[in-house]
């Protein structure tokens, strides 16, 4: 008889998490003025969270890591639709998580005010890595993602991916500017599983123009596109997923490269369609999935994230009734 395979666990880290509010106005934002909010949300946030609740919500395990926690913070997660545990180091009295603030008008303009975050001691940041560490412990796949918060050295996630190899845990990294540079600067030694880029991100990393990218790719040109992810997969990505917005995604790894494009849909909102992008292939790589359908699945996650409204984030169900068709073009 063969032993019941455990359920794969997938590790989000989370160095800078934001507790976001939205302040819906009836009325103009008016500079200077007293104005009464028509209501207030706040949700616990952070780009490894949105890729921790995509992977909870279908069904995986998953341990959620945070670079610095507080109490507030802490308490909004434990309320999230998708339980799971969280953990992080606990701020001092003085830090807080940054506070991000978004003010809606009715007429769809809004304004985004964003916190710095706390600023992490160099003994703060040791143990938030010791966390990371000892979560990673029998995890098949971590994601590290997003900004980091002041006092991290730009170089963290490149140490992390380091300290990481030893657990066998597959990586993905999802940043950007220096700390993004930094990652890729740690190559080929500091190689890793997963990278996400859009094409700002791809245009920083391999000198390309992203507009540039942006119009060749709605014109289903691809060849730059695939010529700089094949760039940055032979510096020691394993697999280099390029995501295009409406335009779909690319996928380069050692067996080859594959275009999808998106499904139509009507755009609610994009907030977390990076991240839910990336639980997508995390999903269907711990599913034993290919690479093409793990392409398949990334574009089918991030489509269902853009369709739904706020920051809502997809789960199964929502996920587009017609598969996703991947093109092989390598
Ligand atoms: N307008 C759209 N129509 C259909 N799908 C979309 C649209 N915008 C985004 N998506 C889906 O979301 C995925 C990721 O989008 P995008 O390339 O904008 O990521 P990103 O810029 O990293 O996002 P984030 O700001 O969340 O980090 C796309 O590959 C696609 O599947
Ligand atoms: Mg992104």
């Amino acid at each position: 008889m063969t032993e019941p395979q455990p359920t794969p666990l997938v590790v989000a880290f989370t160095a800078n998490p934001s507790l976001d509010r939205t302040i819906a106005l009836d009325d103009q934002l008016r500079r200077g003025e007293v104005q009464r909010a028509v209501s207030i949300t706040e949700q616990a946030a952070g780009k490894g969270i949105n890729v921790a609740r995509v992977v909870a919500g279908s069904g995986c395990q998953v341990i959620a890591v945070c670079g610095g926690l507080d109490d507030e913070y802490t308490m909004l997660a434990g309320r999230a639709a998708e339980p799971m545990p969280i953990r992080g180091i606990k701020l001092t009295a003085e830090q807080h998580v940054r506070g991000n603030t978004t003010v809606t008008e009715p007429s769809g303009v809004t304004t985004k005010l964003n916190g710095p975050g706390p600023k992490l001691s160099a003994a703060q940041v040791a143990e938030a890595s010791l966390l990371l560490m000892d979560a990673a412990e029998g995890a098949s796949w971590v994601a590290l993602s997003g900004s980091l918060p002041p006092g991290a050295p730009v170089d963290w996630y490149a140490r992390l991916v380091d300290g990481l190899h030893a657990t066998g845990a597959k990586i993905a990294v999802d940043t950007s500017d220096a700390s993004l540079d930094a990652v890729l600067d740690a190559l080929p030694g500091g190689y890793f599983d997963l990278i996400k880029p859009n094409s700002d991100e791809l245009a920083q990393l391999t000198g390309g123009d992203a507009v540039a990218f942006e119009r060749a790719a709605e014109a289903g040109q691809l060849d730059e596109i695939v010529d700089a992810a094949t760039a940055l997969h032979a510096r020691g990505i394993a697999n280099v997923l390029v995501t295009l917005g409406g335009s779909g995604a690319v996928l380069v790894n050692a067996e080859g490269a594959w275009y999808a494009s998106a499904p139509k849909i009507t755009v609610a909102s994009t907030v977390g369609a990076g991240d839910s992008s990336v639980a997508g292939f995390i999903l269907a790589d711990v599913a034993g999935k290919s690479a093409a359908e793990s392409l398949a699945s990334a574009i089918a996650y991030g489509s269902a994230a853009a369709s739904l409204p706020g920051t809502t984030l997809p789960r199964p169900d929502d996920l587009p009734a017609s598969p996703v068709v991947c093109t092989r073009l390598r």
